[in-house]
């Protein structure tokens, strides 16, 4: 049912954790599952430098998370703004059609993020 790099990224995630000091930081949660994420941000020069995050939630959730993160670090904030829950899936090699909502959940936590760096910037 899992794609193989979904069960990678869920057994063995990959920045895990908080950025005490980020420039961004955005939670989002799914109030049918119960499922929570935050994405934390370091930005310098309009590039995301470093991401992190904490996620209570189920294996999809977990393996969004963990790509998402690993996605966006180097990359500008508009390419960052352009990652869709689609683009994440993909990368994912797939999600199956109840578990894409995990999949927005990381998009939008990920978006927060940016919203918050872009007000705390102002
Ligand atoms: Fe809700 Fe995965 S079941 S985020």
């Amino acid at each position: 049912m899992y794609s193989a790099k979904v069960m990678d990224h869920f057994t063995n995630p990959r920045n895990v954790g908080e950025i005490p000091d980020a420039d961004g930081i955005g939670a989002e949660g799914n109030p049918t599952c119960g499922d929570v994420m935050q994405i934390f941000i370091k930005v310098k020069d309009d590039t995301i430098v470093d991401a992190k995050f904490k996620t209570f939630g189920c294996g999809a959730a977990i393996a969004v998370s963990s790509m998402i993160t690993e996605m966006i670090k180097g990359k500008t904030i508009d390419e960052a703004l352009a990652i869709s829950k689609e683009t994440v899936a993909n990368e994912l090699g797939g999600l199956p059609a109840q578990k894409m909502h995990c999949s927005n959940l990381g998009a939008d936590a990920l978006k927060k993020a940016i919203e918050d760096y872009r007000n705390k910037k102002k």
